[in-house]
């Protein structure tokens, strides 16, 4: 069988090559004029318009395509032109099962529309696979330059950041952890799986992209202060003692430090680098903080963090069960946002 395609109908050439480029990791995306017919013959899984649908030409263009192609199941996902009421009402009239505003980016529209279908496995491990090489990448650039005190590369680094995304948006969350799990870098592994966590909680509660983006941005680089904590520390196989475990607690000022010094982190980034490991009860460190003290994206970092940290495979034990690591969650009660932490249950379980 041939691999589903999704296919953009649009009436503004210059913006499809990258809402098919965004795509393209996990699904070919056919580009058609308005008044071009589809002949393809691969499934399709499903239709994305980025036409003016105030006009009524349009709308039935939209209607005669879905009805053609696969009546009955492939989403249609518009592209608004304007926020209107009567460009939403138009847009539902013609059958559309999501709207997006305006000026949406190409990643995010491709994140939405595979959140919307079903890629087939081996594309989604695809995806994931080249996801995780890209961000991967992005993240020990600023590790070793951060190791080095050289000048850190924002631009590089955001770059890494919509592949983890957009492979989580695709159902590519178990791969992802699968795939990190097998890194031998303690740091590494932890930092690529508290970003994959982070996605999905991020796509679950439908954060804007600018929210989704910086989030996982700071998920990903959340223990960058850990560059410069001694090796021996850092990889000890066992127990840290008292000393030690002081010296390893250092990491979230000290990352809090380096990202200050550097320039393109905004105080978002820099909040839950360095508060990652407070709790609301006021045991956690290096401010003390408690309760409103603590912001959401921080309270959201923390539970995929602690989470991460316990599904962790290391040479020296064995990894935790996610049921196990879960009930360890919610019997921090107290400390961790029972609202965020029975959100990161229905996005990491119940998928
Ligand atoms: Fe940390
Ligand atoms: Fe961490």
């Amino acid at each position: 069988m041939q691999d589903p395609v999704a296919l953009l109908l649009t009436d503004r050439a210059d913006r499809s090559a990258g809402i098919a480029a965004a795509l393209e990791p996990a699904m070919a995306c056919h580009v058609l004029g308005m008044d071009e017919p589809w002949t393809g013959s691969a499934p399709l899984a499903g239709i994305i318009a980025d036409v003016d649908i105030v006009r009524s030409r349009t709308r039935q263009t939209v209607r005669r395509l879905r009805e053609a192609v696969e009546p009955g199941d492939a989403p249609l996902l518009v592209l608004m032109r304007s926020r209107s009421a009567r460009s939403f009402a138009d847009a539902k009239a013609m059958g559309a099962d999501i709207c997006l505003l305006p000026r949406t980016s190409p990643h995010v529209v491709a994140q939405t529309f595979l959140a919307q279908t079903s890629p087939r496995q081996d594309m989604i491990d695809l995806t994931v696979t080249r996801a995780v090489g890209r961000a991967g990448r992005a993240l020990n650039t600023l590790l070793d330059a951060a190791r080095a005190n050289e000048t850190l590369d924002t631009e590089a680094f955001e770059a890494g950041v919509h592949p983890i995304l957009t492979a989580v948006a695709a159902g590519g969350l178990i791969r992802w952890l699968d795939l990190v799990w097998s890194f031998d870098d303690a740091t590494y592994q932890h930092c690529l799986l508290v970003a994959g966590l982070t996605a999905a909680l991020a796509l679950h509660l439908g954060f804007s992209e600018a929210d989704r983006q910086h989030l996982v941005s700071a998920a990903l680089i959340h223990d960058i202060g850990k560059a410069r904590i001694p090796l021996a520390i850092l990889n000890k196989p066992g127990r840290l003692d008292e000393n030690e475990l002081r010296v390893m607690r250092s990491h979230a000022a000290v990352g809090y430090e380096i990202l200050e010094q550097a320039t393109g982190f905004d105080a978002a980034t820099l909040d839950v680098v360095r508060h990652h490991h407070e709790m609301l009860d006021g045991s956690g460190y290096p401010d003390g903080l408690r309760g409103s003290e603590i912001s959401d994206r921080v309270r959201l970092v923390t539970i995929c963090d602690i989470y991460a940290a316990l599904i962790e495979r290391r040479p020296y034990r064995e990894p935790m069960k996610p049921a196990d690591a879960l009930q360890v969650l919610r019997d921090m009660k107290g400390k961790l946002d029972g609202d965020l932490l029975a959100a990161f249950e229905q996005a990491v379980f119940k998928r």
